[in-house]
């Protein structure tokens, strides 16, 4: 594998330091979770810390399948969505395999096969057709080298969310096809409205992807995990996981656990809180003449683009926007897109902020007209 690093990774803005940015833009996540404002009592000095189960936390492979007709064991825990993608991705394929992936996406979703030597064919999502995806056009690019076709849904960076009508029949095309099917589906307990179900009960070919980072604000426990119900792929699943990490971080488990326990708790008001920002945005996107979007349908992430591109010194724009209004927002390439298009991650900062950073984007771009 030929590994490189990734814009969004090098110009994260973790990497770039916290204390840099006053108006942060450019997360995918909720608000992070301060432990303590959870309420749960780690005890963690009781815990052995010993290898841990390789599939997993029991307890919290239940609970994540919870109400659903899947069981315990159709769930792999991982070290985060990111850690789940990785394993997906070496597992299925090799230098030269064919895989039809749609972008923009969540980098990694492109990154991982092309460090593979894979090849990549795109479907590409456009504006002009408000993001959506075209079955005809998957169905189309599928050929007997195809190893699996790669979704993320509710959609990074547009927020574009697919309906259950819309997944079923996906979900029914690639089982025709006898094409295994990836859903990313880290955003999928912030669809606005009832999330369909998961990607995964629609067939043994389907592979869900989540983790507790995106929803929930807790990014820093790395948890995220895998579900399938073809006990064959688990099992190389698991063994790309042993020879990775053996098993998964005991207290980051134990805590996620502790966590999902509460989640009728947690969640409601999560969800609130986003909507709440959401219609800030909007109503913000409303009286903007420079910008325009495809409204998201669910996630804490949508992507503006600048109308005309073309009066715009582009590189003063994201310049004078950090520089002179601390507000960061993620720039196209981070998507493989143009950097007319960015990322606004509203979920994650406080409504003050958000507010200011949107304004500081209109004020800035009258002031980067050239
Ligand atoms: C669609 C998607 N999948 C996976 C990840 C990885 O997240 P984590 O590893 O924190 O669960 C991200 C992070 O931005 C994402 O947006």
């Amino acid at each position: 594998m030929h590994f490189r690093r990734m814009p969004i990774e090098v110009e994260s803005p973790e990497q770039m330091g916290y204390d840099t940015i006053r108006n942060n833009l450019s997360e995918s996540s909720y608000t992070d979770t301060l432990l303590r404002d959870t309420g749960i009592d780690t005890g963690l000095y009781d815990m052995l810390l010993a290898y841990g189960s390789h599939a997993g936390h029991e307890g919290l492979r239940q609970l994540i399948v919870k109400n659903t007709p899947l069981k315990r064991d159709d769930v792999l825990l991982t070290i985060g969505a990111a850690g789940a993608l990785f394993i997906i991705a070496t597992s299925l394929l090799g230098k030269g395999d064919q895989l039809i992936v749609v972008r923009p996406n969540y980098a990694t979703n492109l990154e991982t096969p092309r460090a593979i030597g894979a090849e990549l064919k795109y479907i590409d999502l456009r504006f002009e057709e408000g993001f959506a995806l075209d079955l005809d056009q998957i169905e189309r690019a599928i050929t007997h080298q195809t190893k699996y076709i790669s979704v993320t849904y509710p959609h990074n960076p547009t927020g574009v969310c697919l309906t259950a009508g819309e997944l079923r029949q996906l979900t029914a095309l690639t089982e025709r096809k006898g094409i295994r099917l990836l859903v990313d589906e880290t955003y999928r307990d912030m669809v606005f409205g009832e999330p369909p179900p998961l990607a995964v009960e629609y067939g043994d070919h389907v592979i869900s992807v989540s983790s507790l980072s995106k929803t929930y604000g807790l990014p820093g426990i790395r948890v995220g995990w895998i579900i399938c119900r073809d006990p064959q792929l688990m099992e190389t699943f698991l063994a790309a996981k042993e020879q990775i990490h053996i098993c998964g971080p005991v207290l980051d488990e134990e805590i996620a656990y502790r966590y999902l326990q509460q989640k009728d708790r947690y969640l409601p008001p999560i969800r609130a809180d986003i909507r709440q920002k959401f219609d800030i945005v909007k109503s913000w996107m409303r009286q903007q003449e420079h910008f325009e979007w495809v409204e998201p349908g669910g996630g804490a992430v949508c992507l503006p683009r600048m109308r005309q591109p073309e009066k715009v010194d582009i590189d003063k724009f994201y310049d004078i926007l950090l520089k002179k209004y601390g507000t960061y927002t993620g720039a196209g390439h981070w998507f493989d897109m143009p950097r007319h298009y960015m990322r606004i991650g509203y979920g994650w900062p406080s409504l003050a902020s958000l507010e200011e950073g949107l304004q500081s984007l209109t004020r800035c771009l009258v002031e980067a007209i050239r």
